[in-house]
């Protein structure tokens, strides 16, 4: 349960998809290991998957569900940490509002990320105000918290000293009332998708952490190598190799990979050697968490429970820092606050 004495960390994931080894490796792997040290709350961040996918909605809360059960299956504990849906704590989109009194246009228009999805994603209309204002709902996030340390992967570093610049600018005009927020940087290996392209569901190139054994390895099978090794006697390159990428990432025995590097370089072994072992211990790491998504699965109505219980609590903090920024903004009207006619 939320433990005051460690420093607190927040972060949140949009439900726009099934999760995958590339969320596994990365994002989620930490969230699980940051419970020892810290009071952490996770969040289902679904406003934020609305700001680009409001055109069609109808994914948004099953994926929220059985994103939660991936988080649980990698170890995020919901009697440890907070979990909750962001969407049903509104006092987020209160304080987004108060900050958006102080925030200049400019400062959303040129964080980065903000020109690159809009030319990334140009098959859809991104020119709404919720987009732009897209890191500032995710300062909002976690400020309400007072949250210390946000483990984000490095594109989201510029959200983050956004989010300080904005409490920085609040701070002057109503006085000091937030923790300022530092990323917890996750320096973690980028998984290419099976086709060494960018990991993406709309390449069908994952491989996700609900897959059973079988696709997982059917998937390993057909992942792409070295395409200009076309006979297993012919010396292989390993720098970039996808197959190698996910050994590094998911294969515990580092002696079996240097063995398959080594003879790999020198044309002594064939893909398939190296791809069934790779399959095997994807699905050796996945076989755990197999078992506790399908133990979770198995109680009807459970995951939406802990999501409820979480975000009532969340709720209760989130309302205490409400009740501070409006007397630090001047809006009392609570009993005893300023003079009622
Ligand atoms: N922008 C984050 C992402 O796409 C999701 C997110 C929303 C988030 N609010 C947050 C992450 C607050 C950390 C903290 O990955």
């Amino acid at each position: 349960m939320a433990d005051r004495a460690k420093p607190r960390v927040v972060s949140g994931m949009r439900p726009t998809g099934r999760l995958h080894l590339g969320h596994l490796a990365g994002a989620l792997g930490k969230w699980a290991d940051l419970q020892v040290d810290y009071d952490c709350m996770y969040f289902v961040a679904d406003w934020h998957a609305l700001t680009s996918e409001f055109a069609d909605t109808s994914g948004l809360t099953g994926y929220a569900y059985d994103n939660v059960a991936d988080w649980i299956a990698a170890g995020v504990d919901p009697e440890r940490s907070t979990l909750f849906v962001q969407s049903l704590v509104p006092e987020h989109a209160e304080l987004y509002l108060l900050l958006q009194m102080v925030v200049p246009i400019p400062w959303l228009e040129r964080v980065p990320t903000y020109k690159e999805q809009i030319d990334q994603l140009s098959e859809r209309d991104l020119s709404s105000i919720g987009f732009l204002g897209y890191p500032l709902l995710q300062g909002a996030d976690v400020i309400i918290y007072d949250a210390r340390y946000v483990p984000v992967g490095d594109d989201q570093v510029p959200h983050l000293e956004l989010a300080r610049e904005v409490v920085r600018r609040f701070h002057q005009f109503f006085g000091e009332v937030f923790v300022e927020p530092q990323p917890l940087l996750t320096h973690f290996p980028r998984l290419p998708g099976l086709d060494n392209r960018k990991m993406s569901k709309s390449y069908a190139n994952t491989i996700d952490m609900a897959d059973d054994a079988k696709t997982v390895r059917k998937k390993v099978m057909r992942m792409f190598t070295d395409p200009k090794r076309v006979r297993a006697d012919i010396p292989g390159t390993v720098e970039g190799n996808p197959v190698f990428i996910y050994h590094d990432a998911f294969n515990p025995d580092t002696a079996q990979v240097d063995d398959f590097k080594v003879r790999y370089r020198a044309g002594s072994v064939g893909d398939v050697e190296v791809k069934v072992a790779l399959a095997d211990a994807i699905n050796a790491r996945l076989d755990p968490l197999r078992e506790r998504r399908a133990e979770i699965l198995a109680r009807p109505g459970r995951i939406r429970e802990i999501l409820r219980d979480g975000s009532a609590r969340a709720r209760t903090t989130a309302r205490e820092t409400m009740e501070r920024v409006r007397d630090a903004v001047g809006l009392r009207y609570r009993a005893g606050q300023e003079s009622a006619p």
